[in-house]
């Protein structure tokens, strides 16, 4: 939630900026603003709205020259997004700016103390408190003034600083929000996210909580809270400029569906060898692996819906019982850890802050943790105890798709690794699922490029009011997922329930006409499903279903029918979400809405 970017070097600052703040933009979009500093003045812009707004008020920043600048794209959290409350913010003569992601906790108590000591508030927003806190404990060193203000603050921030009486030299720092230093050939950069520097360097730094960074054009210098200079580890970006670009696409949700067939096999491939599952970085011993009795997979939205579905994996393979949960529940509802329990978090991002607290409760419970993350050296990844990477690659678009389809294979692939050293499943039976799981991408892949039958029904449901998808066991799980996508992009109202709960209540609110997705690719739940379909068509439901191929007396109940390929019952979702990423998609575009950029949202969620 809220990106921030900053650029020191020989260039023009402001265009490298709003480039960076355009990769941001994901992770919040309601107002933007930058700040360059020409060698004598700090100036500002900032604006409510799209990004292009504030790129339009200052021609594409040519309004403000100068070498070294800091900007900031928001996702509203105290304060309606307007141009006064827009970021930066700054002290009484602008001699001080800052940007900020996160949120300060105290900021009422700290704001009513500076106001007493004759300080003028102009914005509603928490971060302005951090400008003024600055000023006032100013003590002509800015580490020193900053490693104060970090002591008067409560809550989670990455900061970009410029102070007037500093030229050429930036300053950063961060706690529970990310943060990155970038090294690039004309300069250096600070950002919350690698996309946002990929274009100047792929040589980043990831800066730990309460480390402040000082830069300058060619100079960086890294410090702990206790003002000693400590020394940081550069790692190289595997991902090129590309894999933040739309590359031809129309959104980047559409390039990010058909990147699924890359995302999945670059996720299963390096995990199977001949006919065995080999999670090399998983750092957990078969002995481990033998003395779980209890799993908690823990994560927020999507990342939960996977976790919905593999719950049915681990269960049905490793045969260990699995509860999931969501993260903002998870962490304030004391739970029980009994001995032998393993808790996974599941996180595209790495840094949803509800799903990071969770793992910290789990691990002050001396509870072993295992991430399944996407970002690489995002928070989750480094602070879990065991870590497994979703291949998928940079995630751009708000709705998730790629990395969702990535975290299904992350569990299956640990399930069976599970599976295989409990002695839950036969040599035989690992041998057909893992043919299984290396047919996947090529399904993916033939479901995309058949995207025509979809697109044309979805193009007929574009004025829906209401959705409802059903599904039984593994299906309710991608039903979940299949009404999120439809509800977060399109706005139309989209519930999800396990086809047999329909008659406690739900099904009174169907009426001529409603659609109702039903998925059913659960063999032994087929005639069930069959069943429910009659039930809500009989009440006037219009029935989309989407099952396996060969399944054809479903055409006699459902008015529309969307086959997925045969595939081991265990990994069918990978190939019902599909149609229904795809259904979602074309509803939205019928419509409209900005699929990549959704109302209200922000990708990476990082206050609770
Ligand atoms: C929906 C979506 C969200 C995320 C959720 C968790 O399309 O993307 O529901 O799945 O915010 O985010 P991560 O996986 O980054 O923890």
């Amino acid at each position: 939630m809220c990106g921030i970017v900053g650029y020191t070097g020989d260039e023009q600052a402001a265009p490298i900026l709003l480039d960076g703040l355009e990769k941001l933009e994901y992770r919040g979009y309601d107002s933007a603003g930058i700040a360059v500093f020409d060698g004598e003045k700090i100036h500002m812009a900032k604006a409510a709205g799209r990004l292009k707004v504030l790129s339009e008020l200052t021609h594409d920043g040519k309004e403000l020259p100068g070498f070294i600048g800091i900007g900031h794209t928001r996702w509203a959290t105290h304060g309606a997004p307007s141009d006064t409350n827009a970021h930066p913010h700054c002290n009484k003569d602008q001699s001080i700016v800052v940007v900020h992601n996160g949120i300060i906790e105290n900021y009422l108590k700290l704001r009513k103390k500076l106001e007493s000591k004759g300080y003028e508030f102009r914005s509603e927003t928490d971060t302005e408190v951090l400008a003024h806190l600055l000023d006032y404990y100013y003590t002509g060193d800015p580490v020193s003034t900053i490693i104060k203000v970090m002591h008067r603050v409560e809550g989670s921030y990455a900061l970009g600083i410029l102070f007037e009486k500093h030229p050429g030299e930036m300053y950063a720092v961060r706690k529970d929000s990310p943060l990155i230093v970038g090294k690039a050939q004309n300069g250096n950069l600070i950002a919350s996210d690698v996309p946002a520097v990929l274009k100047y360097t792929r040589e980043v730094c990831f800066i730990e909580n309460e480390e402040i960074v000082k830069l300058t054009g060619n100079e960086m210098h890294f410090y702990n809270v206790d003002e000693e200079e400590i020394t940081k580890e550069f790692q190289t970006i595997a991902w090129d400029v590309s894999a933040a670009e739309k590359g031809g696409y129309e959104h980047f949700m559409l390039k990010e569906m058909y990147e699924q067939p890359k995302a999945v096999s670059d996720t299963l491939s390096p995990r199977i060898k001949g006919n065995r599952i080999v999670i090399e970085e998983l750092g957990m011993s078969d002995e481990e692996i033998r003395s779980i009795r209890k799993i908690y997979i823990i994560a927020c939205g999507s990342a939960f819906h996977s976790g919905m579905t593999n719950k049915y994996v681990f269960e049905g393979l490793a045969r260990i019982p699995v509860e999931v949960d969501l993260a903002s529940e998870f962490r304030y509802r004391d739970p029980i850890f009994e001995p032998d329990t393993l808790v996974i978090i599941v996180s595209q991002s790495g840094e949803t802050a509800d799903s990071l607290a969770a793992l910290r409760e789990a691990k002050a419970h001396g509870v072993p943790v295992l991430g399944i993350v996407n970002v690489v050296g995002s928070s989750i990844a480094r602070e879990a105890d065991h870590v497994m990477y979703t291949w998928a690659g940079p995630e751009i678009a708000v709705a998730t798709t790629k990395a969702y389809s990535t975290q299904l294979i992350a569990q299956y692939l640990l399930a069976l690794k599970f599976a295989q050293v409990r002695g839950t499943v036969t040599d035989e039976e690992l041998e057909e699922m893992i043919q299984d799981l290396k047919e996947l991408p090529d399904q993916i892949e033939m479901l995309l490029n058949n995207k025509e039958k979809i697109q044309h029904f979805a193009n007929r449901y574009i004025a829906a009011r209401d959705v409802f998808f059903i599904g039984r066991g593994i299906d309710y799980a991608i039903s979940m997922e299949g009404s999120l996508k439809l509800k977060e992009i399109s706005y139309i109202h989209s519930e999800a329930y396990a086809a047999g709960e329909l008659k406690h209540g739900t099904i009174s609110l169907i009426e001529d006409g409603t659609l109702v997705a039903a998925v059913l690719t659960q063999e032994s739940l087929y005639k069930k499903m069959i069943s429910n379909i009659e039930e809500v068509r009989t009440r006037g439901a219009f029935v989309l279903a989407v099952t396996n191929v060969g399944n054809h007396e479903v055409e006699k109940t459902a008015d529309y029918v969307i086959y997925i390929p045969k595939t081991n019952r265990y990994f069918t979702n990978s190939l019902a979400i599909i149609p229904l990423q795809l259904f979602g998609y074309y509803v939205a575009i019928g419509k409209g809405c900005d699929v990549d950029k959704p109302r209200n949202l922000a990708k990476s969620v990082t206050v609770e």
